[in-house]
């Protein structure tokens, strides 16, 4: 058929099936339409049916491949003309040229179109119940695989975490000689391996919050503490991460102390997220800056970075668990993309958000940081959680 018409001059357009033919005439709005009766998703009738109401396509001619017997049925939704199976090569173009021209094809009767628009409204519904029931089954099934993932992350958090206490404390007494004395070389193992394990449970910190998110089970430890040694202590776990990218850090911080009522460690691990990430997507040699503020009754952490920045279409995604904008970059600088939507939790179960500019306007100690900017904001006296 494409080859016919194209050798007749036409511009022909394939849609895959029966929806996409609908988006592709609503788009396109050609000049007629050639539908083949038994096709998947929708069928014919339906694609018919469902352009008859798109009243920007106005009358334009729907052209029905039909076998036999389904003249009437065809006419009553509101195909202009139908060509009966098997196409004959001689005569097809010409037929076509006949609808563009404004051709029709009349029903028998009244009556009969009347029987047929009926008992095509059955079935139509009866389709639409088959639908209904694979999606309601689908989706119980979905359901049920996402509880299982949750469960699943629970599960392995816990057979991770358990192992590492001993771990932790017979490291622990090793390195303070506790089980008798160690040479220098076997400190500087020790060392090395303390510093691995800390790796392990900065992971394993990650999995539990995120086990946290997913079963809403979020605990928050509230206890006084101070919001400007918090963003220091944050600073500098991860001043070793600049200093490697060879980026510049620079801080507007006001004088302290900022006390506040809140879970300094989880705040802490949602600043150290935030400024990793900065770290992570700035190139080398760009510039991170961060500034503290305080508000009539928030703190602020803003980090604004030289980077690329993010896309606004991206920004709402970027704080679902498990989504990363670009693979690659946090291919090459780790990272499972649960960092944002760890922060976001905690911001909310300690009073604020964090809100996002890209391309940020921030200017950080005179300098311009037009990348992305995210704003931690925390209530100064966390609210009393009601359910974690
Ligand atoms: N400062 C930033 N600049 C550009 N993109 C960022 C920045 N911070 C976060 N993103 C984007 O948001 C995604 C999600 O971040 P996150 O949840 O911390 O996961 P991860 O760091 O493990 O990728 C990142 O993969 C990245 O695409
Ligand atoms: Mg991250």
């Amino acid at each position: 058929m494409r080859k016919l018409l194209s050798s007749a001059g036409h511009e022909v357009i394939d849609a895959g099936d029966g929806i996409e033919g609908v988006r592709l005439a609503c788009a396109i709005k050609p000049d007629l339409v050639l539908v083949d009766l038994n096709i998947p998703g929708l069928n014919g009738f339906e694609v018919t049916l469902r352009l008859r109401g798109e009243a920007s396509l106005g009358r334009v001619p729907i052209v029905a491949i039909t076998a036999e017997g389904d003249r009437d049925t065809s006419l009553a939704v509101g195909c202009t003309g139908f060509i009966q199976k098997p196409i004959e090569a001689r005569t097809f173009a010409n037929l076509i040229a006949r609808y563009l021209r404004g051709a029709r094809e009349m029903p028998s009767s009244a009556d009969l179109e009347e029987k047929m628009l009926r008992e095509q409204s059955q079935r139509i519904v009866g389709h639409l119940e088959l639908k209904i029931a694979e999606l309601s089954s689908a989706n119980a099934r979905l359901r049920e695989l996402s509880l299982a993932r949750t469960e699943f992350y629970r599960n392995i958090s816990h057979e991770l975490a358990t192992p590492m206490t001993p771990i932790v404390g017979y490291l622990k007494l090793l390195v303070d000689e506790d089980l008798g004395p160690v040479t220098k070389g076997q400190h500087k193992a020790l060392v090395a391996m303390d510093g691995c394990v800390k790796r392990l449970r900065a992971v394993l910190d990650n999995l539990l919050d995120v086990t946290g998110l997913e079963t809403g089970r979020l605990r928050f430890a509230l206890r006084e503490y101070d919001f400007l040694d918090t963003t220091r202590r944050a600073i500098a776990s991860v001043a070793d991460r600049f200093a490697e990218r060879n980026q510049t850090l620079v801080e507007e911080l006001p004088r302290g102390p900022l006390p506040g009522y809140g879970d300094p460690d989880r705040l802490q691990r949602a600043m150290v997220h935030v400024l990793e990430n900065a770290a992570k997507f700035t190139p080398e040699h760009g510039t991170v800056g961060v500034r503290v503020t305080r508000t009539a009754s928030a703190y602020e952490l803003c980090v604004a970075d030289s980077g690329g920045g993010i896309a606004v279409g991206d920004f709402d995604r970027i704080f679902e668990p498990f989504i990363q904008v670009d693979g690659s970059v946090t291919r090459e600088q780790g990272g499972v993309g649960v960092g944002l939507a760890i922060v976001r939790r905690t911001c909310r179960g300690l009073g604020g958000d964090v809100r996002i500019e890209s391309p940020s306007s921030q200017v950080i100690e005179g300098v311009p940081l037009s990348g992305a900017a995210f704003t931690i904001r925390v209530a100064i006296r966390a609210p009393m959680e009601l359910d974690g």
